[in-house]
C-alpha cells in the first residue's frame, strides 16, 4: 500500500502543502500520496485517528488546529513542548508523534534563502500568538544580540519572554516600549495584515539595510511590508520560502531524505508588488 499524508486544516482549499509534498516527493523519488483533509471544527481527533488507522503515515497540521494537535500527541518533540504547538505530526504503529517545525523553517529560509545571519543581529518579533511560540526557540538558538518580543499585550510577551529567557537574550514589551533601536531583521508575526491591518510599529525601528518579514504569504505587499518599505527597508519578504521550508524539515522527518527546496521556492514565489 502506498504511504499516505495529509494536510489538516481548516479551511483547507487554499493549501499549498500538497503542490510542495508532491514536488518533493517526486524529485526525492519517493513514492507516496498527499492530500488535503478539511478537519470538521468539533472532531479534529476522529478525523486524525481515522487518517492514521486507515493507513496515514503523518500529517501536517495548520490553523486551527495547531494546539488541539499538540493535545492529542502521545509524545512531543521538545520544540513542539516549548511551542505549546504542533505543525507536524508522525505516526509510529498507533503513537502519535508531533513536532513543530515553523522556526526552523522561517530561521533557514532567513539565513540561506535570504543570506542574512541572525547570529549578532538585533531581532524585532511582533506578535504573540502560535506563530512566535513556534518561532522562539529556533531564534534564540542561532544567537542573536538581542531578541525584542512586543505586543499590544505587554503582559503576554512579558510572560513569554521569561519563559523562554533560558534560552538566550529576550526581552518583552508594548509597542510603545520598543524605543528608538533599531533591528536588522523585524518579523510580523502577528495577524494584522489578515484585516488589512498593522501593528503600531515606530518606522523607525527599521534599520535600512536589514530585512522586513511578512509570516504571512500570498498576500503582496501588506501594510506592514509597505511601511517597512517607506522607512526605507530594501529586503522584504513574505512568508512563503518559511511554508516551503518547514515543509522540506517534516518531509526529512517522515522519509529520511532533505529535498531540494528550490524548485518549490521558485514555483510558489509571486512577486512582492
Ligand atoms: P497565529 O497562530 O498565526 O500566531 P494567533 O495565535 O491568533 O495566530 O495570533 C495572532 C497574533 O496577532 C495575536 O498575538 C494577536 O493579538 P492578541 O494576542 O492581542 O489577540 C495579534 N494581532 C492580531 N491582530 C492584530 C493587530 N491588528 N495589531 C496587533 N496585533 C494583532
Amino acid at each position: 500500500m502506498i504511504d499516505r499524508y495529509a494536510v489538516i486544516g481548516n479551511p483547507i482549499a487554499q493549501s499549498k502543502s500538497p503542490l510542495i509534498h508532491g514536488m518533493f516527493a517526486k524529485a526525492t523519488g519517493q513514492d507516496l500520496e498527499y492530500t488535503r483533509i478539511e478537519g470538521p471544527l468539533d472532531g479534529f481527533a476522529d478525523a486524525v485517528r481515522k487518517f492514521r488507522d486507515a493507513g496515514g503515515r503523518g500529517m501536517n497540521v495548520t490553523a486551527p488546529f495547531k494546539l488541539q494537535a499538540f493535545e492529542l500527541a502521545d509524545e512531543r518533540r521538545e520544540r513542539a513542548q516549548l511551542a505549546g504547538a504542533v505543525n507536524v505530526l508522525k505516526f509510529e504503529g498507533a503513537r502519535i508523534i508531533a513536532d513543530n517545525f515553523d522556526g526552523v523553517g522561517l530561521v533557514n529560509d532567513v539565513q540561506r534563502n535570504l543570506g542574512m545571519a541572525m547570529a549578532g543581529k538585533r531581532v524585532l518579533l511582533l506578535g504573540a500568538g502560535g506563530a512566535v511560540r513556534g518561532v522562539l526557540l529556533s531564534f534564540l538558538q542561532q544567537r542573536p544580540a538581542e531578541l525584542v518580543l512586543a505586543h499590544r499585550t505587554e503582559v503576554k510577551v512579558l510572560a513569554l519572554a521569561q519563559q523562554f529567557s533560558a534560552h538566550g537574550p529576550v526581552r518583552g514589551c508594548g509597542y510603545a516600549g520598543i524605543g528608538l533601536q533599531r533591528f536588522d531583521l523585524v518579523v510580523n508575526a502577528t495577524s494584522a495584515s489578515l484585516t488589512g491591518d498593522v501593528p503600531p510599529v515606530p518606522p523607525a525601528v527599521f534599520a535600512t539595510d536589514g530585512l522586513a518579514y511578512e509570516l504571512i504569504y500570498g498576500k503582496g505587499l501588506t501594510p506592514f511590508l509597505r511601511l517597512a518599505q517607506s522607512a526605507g527597508v530594501k529586503r522584504l519578504a513574505d512568508g512563503v520560502g518559511m511554508l516551503v521550508e518547514q515543509a522540506a524539515e517534516a518531509f526529512l522527518w517522515w522519509r529520511g531524505v532533505r529535498p531540494d527546496t528550490r524548485a518549490a521556492l521558485e514555483k510558489l514565489t509571486v512577486p512582492l508588488v
